[in-house]
C-alpha cells in the first residue's frame, strides 16, 4: 500500500521504492508537513518531525502553549489570515470583509488510481494499479467551505501530483483571491533555484541562482505560459549536478498565468507554491459552487538533474499525450513558412511539396497566408475560409495533389485570434477581449477573441471543422501569436471578471477538446509566436510543439536544451532551416543543423528547391538517418552530458531503454586551433557491454565503463592535420552512434 495512514498518531505516509511524503493532523486538526524526499522507512510515528518553538511575537493557536504557531510550523496547505505570517496559496475574501479561514480536518480516503479533472488537462494512469490517490477533505466550519487535497502517488516513477478544490456549501458569497494548486514547506533553505528564462526567440534558457530570504518566483501575466518564463522550477542542492545529487522538480499542467514561487523564510524554511497567479485573479463561488485548481507535478530526483527530466519525460511522454499521436512515430515534415512567408500560390506551394516528397518527406504543412485575404500580419484572422488568388481549388483541392504525391497535408490556423480587417471583426466586433470604452492594445495588428464566450468557441469549433472535414488534413499547427491585455469581458457583470483570464483557458480545452475529440486522428501541434505557450497543459491536447521561431542551429542548442529539462524529445518541434538563418544570419553546416534537429521531432523549414545537388543528397541521407533512428530519440533516455550555458561545447545523447543502443550529438560553437585533448564521457551504458561507437571518424569498440569513466576523445581542433575527415571550423558538430556488440 503506497499511502497510509496512520491511525492512532493521526499521520498519512505516502511512499513508494523512491519518495516519500509525510504529513499529519496536528493538535488544533489542521494539516502539518513533515517530510518529502527520499524514501524513508515507514513507521507509525513520525511526529518528532513536528518542529515547534518558542519564538517572539508569533501568534500562536492555543493559549498557554507558546511554542506552537502556525507561523512556525511546516504547513500541508498554506492560508492565508489566521497565524501563518507567510505568503500563502489560499486567501479567502468573505462577505463581511473578513478573510481569516481555518482549515480543519473532516475525513479522508484512499482510492485506487488517478481521477480526471473536470475540465482541465492532467496526468493520467491507464490502469488503476499504477498509482494510488489520497483525497483530504478539509472544513472552514464557519464558513461551511470544504477544501480538498488531493494526491495522486505514481507507484513506479518518484512523482506526486497536487491539486486541490473549495466547494462552497455555505450560505454567503466568498472570494478566493488565491487558490494554489500546492503549497510545501521543506525544512531549510539551503536550495538553489532552476527556472527557465527567455523571451521570443530564446526561449527557455536555464538560470540558477542560490536562494535569498525573501521571495523569489517566476510567473506568467500575459494570458499564457509564456516565453519569458515556464511553468517549471527546481531546487537542487548547490553540490547537485546533472548526475548526482537532490532536486525537486515542480511543474504546472496550466497554459495561463501561473506563478512558481519560493519563499525562504527568515527561519530558513523553504515554501514552494504553484498555481495560478493570484494576480488578474478573483473567483466568486456562491452557495454550492466549487473551484478545482489545476494539477501541479512534484518530480522527486537524487540522482541530479537527468533524472528529474527523465521522470519528466517518462511522465509527460506517456502519461500527459493523449491519443493515436502519442505513441505513433512522427513524421517528418515540411514547414512553408520560412521558405515563402505569406508569398505564394498553388504552384509555388506545390513545387515544395514535389521536392519534399521526392526526397522522402512525409508530411507537408502549410503555413500562415492561405485563409482571407491574408497576405500580411494586418488582415483576415477569423476568417477560416481559403483565398481562392493563393489557391484556386481551395485546400481540399490542394490537400489532395499534395496527399496524391503520397505526403500527408497539414495546415496551420491562429483560432484564438481575430483581425479587425476581416468578416468575423465586421460581424463580430464584441467578441475581443477589452474594455469597450477604452483603447484597445493591438499585438501583431491582431485581438483576442474572447474565449469566454460560448458563441465564440462554438464558431471557432464550427470554421475549423468545417476545414478539417472537408479536406485531407492529417496535422494542425495551432498558433497564437499575440500575449493578451484589457482582460475584460464585455457584457459579463463586474464580479465576474476576475474570472476572465482562466475561463479563457478553461473555453481554450474546451475547444482543443471538441476539436481532437472530432478528429483524433490528426496530429495538433502547438505554437505561440514559436515557444510561447510550451506547456504541460498544451501536451495534453497537443503531443508537440514548435519550441522557438528561432530555427539558428547553434541557437537551438541552448533552446533544446533548457527545453529538456522538463520535456520529452518527441514533442520539441525542430526544424533545418536555410543559411544564413532567418533570425541570427549566421551559416551553420547542413549537417550541423540537421545533427541539432534530430533531437525533437525533426522537420524542414525551407524551400528544397533552392538546394544544390550535394546538399539536396545530404537532406536524402538525413531524412534516411531520422527514419531509421526517430523511435530510439523520441522514446529512448536522455542525457544532458556538456551545456551550452557553460561554454563552448554541448553535448547530449539519447539511449535505448535496453541499453543496446545509443546516439551522441556533440556541438562545438567555435573552432580553436591547436588545442588541448577532450573527451566526452558518456552516460547510463552498460558498464560490462562492448559498444561499437562509429561516427565520421570510424569505429571503435570498448566497454560501457570506458566511455563512460574515460571517455570519446575528441580531437577537433584545428592544427597541421590538414587531411582528417573530422569537419573544421565553427559551428561544428558530430554524432557517434553506440551499438552493443
Ligand atoms: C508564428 C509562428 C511561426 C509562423 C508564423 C506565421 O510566428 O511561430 O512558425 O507560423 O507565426 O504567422
Amino acid at each position: 500500500m503506497p499511502i497510509l495512514f496512520h491511525e492512532k498518531t493521526k499521520q498519512f505516509h505516502l511512499h513508494n521504492g523512491d519518495i516519500s511524503y509525510i504529513f499529519c493532523i496536528m493538535p488544533n486538526d489542521q494539516l502539518g508537513h513533515l517530510y518529502y524526499g527520499k524514501k524513508i522507512r515507514d513507521q507509525e510515528d513520525f511526529s518528532h518531525l513536528l518542529e515547534l518553538g518558542f519564538r517572539d511575537m508569533s501568534p500562536c493557536v492555543f493559549e498557554g502553549n507558546a511554542k506552537f504557531s502556525l507561523e512556525q510550523v511546516k504547513q500541508e496547505i498554506s492560508v492565508y489570515g489566521a497565524g501563518d505570517l507567510r505568503s500563502c496559496g489560499l486567501h479567502i475574501l468573505q462577505e463581511d470583509g473578513s478573510q481569516t479561514v481555518c482549515l480543519e480536518y473532516m475525513a479522508h480516503e484512499i482510492v485506487p488510481g488517478k481521477p480526471l479533472l473536470e475540465g482541465l488537462p492532467a496526468t493520467y494512469v491507464e490502469d488503476e494499479s499504477e498509482a494510488q490517490t489520497l483525497r483530504v477533505f478539509l472544513i472552514d466550519k464557519w464558513l461551511d467551505c470544504q477544501v480538498e487535497l488531493q494526491y495522486t502517488l505514481y507507484n513506479s516513477l518518484p512523482v506526486l501530483t497536487r491539486n486541490i478544490k473549495i466547494s462552497n456549501s455555505g450560505k454567503q458569497t466568498i472570494r478566493l483571491e488565491a487558490a494554489m494548486s500546492m503549497s510545501l514547506d521543506l525544512p531549510d533553505k539551503d536550495y538553489e533555484m532552476i527556472d527557465l528564462t527567455g523571451a521570443w526567440g530564446r526561449e527557455r534558457h536555464i538560470q540558477t541562482h542560490p536562494l535569498h530570504y525573501g521571495i523569489q518566483s517566476t510567473y506568467s501575466l500575459r494570458g499564457h505560459s509564456s516565453h519569458n518564463y515556464n511553468p517549471f522550477i527546481g531546487l537542487k542542492r548547490k553540490e547537485t549536478t546533472e548526475f548526482l545529487g537532490e532536486v525537486l522538480g515542480f511543474s504546472l499542467v496550466y497554459s495561463g498565468n501561473f506563478l512558481a514561487q519560493v519563499e525562504a523564510d527568515t527561519y530558513d524554511v523553504t515554501r514552494v507554491m504553484m498555481g495560478i497567479h493570484p494576480n488578474g485573479f478573483s473567483w466568486s463561488l456562491s452557495s454550492g459552487e466549487a473551484f478545482q485548481t489545476p494539477e501541479a507535478v512534484m518530480v522527486y530526483s537524487d540522482q541530479g538533474m537527468n533524472k528529474m527530466s527523465q521522470t519528466f519525460h517518462e511522465l509527460y511522454r506517456t502519461r500527459l499525450v493523449r491519443g493515436i499521436w502519442r505513441d505513433r512515430t512522427r513524421p517528418i515534415l515540411i514547414n512553408n513558412w520560412e521558405a515563402t512567408y505569406m508569398d505564394f500560390d498553388e504552384d509555388k506551394i506545390l513545387g515544395i511539396a514535389r521536392s519534399a516528397a521526392d526526397v522522402g518527406i512525409e508530411l507537408f504543412v502549410l503555413d500562415d497566408g492561405w485563409f482571407g485575404k491574408r497576405n500580411s500580419d494586418t488582415t483576415s484572422l477569423g476568417d477560416w475560409y481559403p483565398n481562392p488568388d493563393k489557391l484556386p481549388s481551395g485546400i481540399s483541392g490542394l490537400a489532395r495533389k499534395i496527399t496524391d504525391m503520397g505526403l500527408k497535408f497539414g495546415l496551420w490556423f491562429e483560432p484564438e485570434m481575430i483581425s479587425k480587417e476581416s468578416d468575423l471583426y465586421r460581424k463580430h466586433s464584441d467578441w475581443i477581449l477589452s474594455v469597450p470604452y477604452r483603447a484597445m492594445s493591438p499585438g501583431r495588428n491582431q485581438y483576442v477573441l474572447d474565449l469566454t464566450k460560448p458563441e465564440v468557441i462554438d464558431y471557432l469549433d464550427e470554421s475549423l471543422s468545417k476545414v478539417l472535414s472537408e479536406a485531407d488534413i492529417s496535422y494542425v499547427k495551432w498558433d497564437m501569436n499575440r500575449s493578451m491585455s484589457e482582460v475584460f469581458s464585455a457584457g459579463k457583470e463586474s464580479g465576474v471578471q476576475g474570472k476572465v483570464y482562466h475561463q479563457y483557458i478553461l473555453g481554450l480545452y474546451e475547444l482543443y477538446e471538441r476539436l481532437t475529440g472530432k478528429f483524433p486522428e490528426v496530429l495538433f501541434e502547438s505554437c505561440a509566436s514559436g515557444g510561447g505557450r510550451f506547456d504541460p497543459g498544451m501536451l495534453y491536447f497537443c503531443p508537440q510543439g514548435w519550441i522557438s521561431d528561432d530555427t539558428d542551429a547553434i541557437e537551438r542548442l541552448k533552446i533544446q536544451y533548457g527545453t529538456s529539462m522538463v520535456y520529452p524529445l518527441a514533442s520539441m518541434g525542430s526544424h533545418v532551416s536555410a543559411v544564413p538563418n532567418h533570425q541570427t544570419h549566421r551559416s551553420a553546416a547542413l549537417a550541423t543543423r540537421g545533427d541539432v534537429a534530430y533531437f525533437g521531432t525533426f522537420g524542414y523549414e525551407l524551400d528544397l528547391n533552392l538546394l544544390s545537388g550535394a546538399e539536396e543528397a545530404r537532406v536524402r541521407e538525413q531524412i534516411e538517418f531520422m527514419k531509421k533512428h526517430r523511435e530510439l530519440i523520441h522514446k529512448g533516455i536522455f542525457y544532458r552530458l556538456a551545456s551550452p550555458f557553460d561554454g563552448n561545447i554541448t553535448a547530449w545523447m539519447v539511449l535505448s531503454k535496453d541499453k543496446n543502443r545509443a546516439i551522441v550529438g556533440y556541438y562545438r560553437t567555435l573552432v580553436q586551433v591547436n588545442g588541448g585533448y577532450k573527451r566526452l564521457k558518456l552516460a547510463g551504458l552498460d558498464a560490462d557491454k562492448k559498444y561499437r561507437i562509429s561516427d565520421i571518424a570510424g569505429e571503435r569498440s570498448c566497454y560501457g565503463d570506458e566511455w563512460m569513466e574515460i571517455g570519446i576523445l575528441l580531437n577537433d581542433s584545428t592544427s597541421g592535420d590538414y587531411h582528417s575527415k573530422v569537419p573544421k571550423g565553427d559551428f561544428l558538430s558530430r554524432l557517434f552512434l553506440l551499438e552493443a556488440e
